[in-house]
């Protein structure tokens, strides 16, 4: 069964994790390429290839059904694209990703959007370096504060317990909710994400972008979180209705938000770009090249572990039926 790797054709797009495609360069037969578009590799390439190294998009559905060779997809990061990975799985292709590595990065970057949302460190600090502590003298003191404040997680999953973890050190009560009940924890769970909102005045959202999941934080739960809210995205974009998130900041239905994620990245909404209660990051929940070291290498480790042993590493739940290679 183990194979010399040097042989198997592995797609790798462009501008991928640097530690990933290193591996990839110096273990398989890297076939590189600018865009997931078949047209831009040869056909000749295109036959050869069984694995393909990607940060999936429903953009690479027409690639996918272009690689008749195609083994296995690894995916860069925890999160990836339901549309891109169902249809892949669907023609018996398992789908791997990036969990666990990075918990508690993706968590400390949760309590970042927090803290600065609420206590305006960022500004402050601009404040700062503008001159301003000596031109106006101090900072304003902030209306907004982390103290009393009850922190509602909304996916308890890896990282939402990280993030648990940290809510419980700051001394802030934590509740969740999740489709299930969670067994390995005491914090109070609410069956609904109404409930939770309408007990919690801090919202946090660790869940992936599904369809399931589109737009369930929306008008309605932002008004339960009430006018001391604030909301923190460190999941997926898709999840909060963006335009009523503007419109519940605007007219003062919550206070503040802190985002990670967005509906169409990198675009950012002209009108949150120009709020002050809300602190924007581009994405960069896991964005440390520590972190991005170990995810880098667990898509290489994942090629790996399929051509040596027949095996996927971190298969995505959806194709833990295909994690094994079956005797062909
Ligand atoms: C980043 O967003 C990831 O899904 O890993």
């Amino acid at each position: 069964m183990p194979q010399n790797l040097k042989a198997v054709s592995v797609a790798l797009p462009a501008r991928f994790n640097w530690r990933a495609s290193e591996r990839i360069e110096a273990e398989f037969a890297a076939v590189p390429f600018d865009k997931p578009d078949p047209a831009l590799i040869p056909a000749e390439r295109r036959g050869e290839i069984r694995a393909l190294a990607a940060w999936l998009s429903p953009d690479y559905i027409p690639l996918i059904d272009a690689l008749p060779k195609l083994e296995i997809i690894a995916n860069f990061g925890v999160g990836y694209d339901p549309a891109s990975t169902l249809h892949a799985v669907a023609k018996g292709i398992p789908v791997t990703h990036t969990p666990n590595v990075l918990d508690e990065e993706v968590a400390d970057t949760a309590l970042a959007l927090l803290l600065n949302a609420t206590r305006e460190f960022w500004p402050a600090e601009q404040w700062l370096r503008q001159g301003k502590w000596e031109s106006e003298g101090n900072y304003p003191l902030t209306p907004l504060t982390l103290r009393e404040r009850t922190v509602g997680i909304y996916g308890l999953g890896r990282i939402g317990k990280a993030i648990a973890r940290r809510v419980e050190a700051f001394g802030l009560p934590v509740h969740y909710y999740n489709r299930s009940k969670a067994a390995d924890v005491a914090y109070p769970y609410h069956a609904t994400l109404e409930d939770l909102a309408s007990a919690v005045d801090t919202l946090i959202c660790v869940v992936p972008g599904t369809p399931e999941t589109r737009h369930t934080v929306d008008a309605k739960i932002l008004k339960a979180l009430g006018p001391n809210g604030v909301l923190v995205n460190i999941g997926r974009g898709t999840v909060v209705d963006e335009q009523a998130l503007i419109a519940a900041l605007k007219d003062g239905v919550i206070a503040a938000a802190g985002l990670d994620v967005f509906e169409d990245e990198p675009h950012v909404p002209a009108e949150l770009i120009a709020m002050k209660n809300v602190c924007l990051m581009p994405h960069v929940g896991s964005a440390s090249r520590h972190t991005r070291a170990m995810m880098g290498d667990l898509v290489a480790d994942n090629l790996v572990s399929w051509f040596s042993n027949g095996e996927t590493v971190t298969a995505v739940p959806e194709a833990r039926h295909l994690a094994k290679r079956t005797a062909q």
